[in-house]
């Protein structure tokens, strides 16, 4: 069994139900990432645990170092890992407090490091990115939510915005004529970078909100942990049966 990880975004600082064993603060070519590596066991299965936002939950999404992050768990020899996110909801399935496994990715994020091959280069490396989450994890995810009883939506275009203020309702319609019908601020550079260090990575998409001008009503952060609470017993379970699968 290879090592897999989970990194936690808004919501998972923490891990419930993770028996620690270890915790490593590993230095990469690229700094820091964002909090040590929790190394643990999660119902018998040995995972590790990345809290994409720092624990206290303190760095906003432009300033995580996603590349020290996913090179770190790469060093420690991860070769899965599963990323939960908060999103907005675009599409109208897209409820707050469902559960999404996006299929695709548009970035709309700027000025981020976004790459591991640009200095020091014996060849130009294009990875292919065709179908960015990798398919048999995002099925391994959609088959444990299915025998945990939890209908989560298979599916969906992530669109990925620069944050950390949320989107103006006319940057919602154009993502929604782009064919987006998720929006969040961290699934990219991680997807890319994940795929540039051969990692398999796949994304459970924790809806906290509709997005912006999708209702008559402001965006909370009230609203947006009172909709992520209601999600996390859902996707602890969904978890608890993808690594006992
Ligand atoms: N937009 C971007 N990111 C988000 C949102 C949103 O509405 N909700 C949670 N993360």
């Amino acid at each position: 069994m290879t090592l897999m990880a989970i990194i936690g975004g808004t919501g998972l600082t923490r891990l419930p139900e993770l028996t620690v064993v270890r915790r490593e603060r590993i230095a990469t070519p690229y700094g820091d990432p964002s909090s040590e590596l929790i190394f643990g066991r999660f119902h018998q299965q040995e995972l590790v645990f990345l809290a994409r936002h720092g624990n206290p939950h303190i760095i906003p999404p432009h300033k995580i170092n996603y590349r020290a992050n996913i090179w770190a768990l790469k060093e420690v020899g991860v070769a899965s890992i599963l990323a939960v996110a908060a999103v907005g909801g675009i599409g109208a399935q897209m409820v707050p407090g469902k559960i999404a496994v996006p299929h695709q990715i548009i970035d709309y994020t700027y000025g981020r490091a976004h790459t591991f091959f640009e200095t020091d280069l014996e060849v130009v490396t294009h990875v292919d990115f065709t179908h960015p989450y990798s398919p048999w994890l995002r099925e391994k995810v959609l088959t444990a939510a299915q025998v945990a009883g939890i209908n989560v939506i298979d599916g969906g275009v992530y669109g990925c915005t620069q944050g950390p203020r949320l989107e103006t309702a006319a940057e919602i319609s154009r993502m929604e004529r782009d064919g987006c019908d998720l929006v969040g601020m961290t699934g990219m550079p991680e997807a890319a970078l994940a795929r540039e260090l051969g990692i398999d990575y796949a994304c459970c998409a924790v809806i906290a909100n509709w997005a912006a001008g999708k209702t008559t009503t402001e965006i909370t952060m009230t609203e947006i942990e009172a909709n992520l609470a209601v999600a996390m017993a859902d996707l602890t379970s969904i978890l608890r049966h993808f690594v006992q699968a």
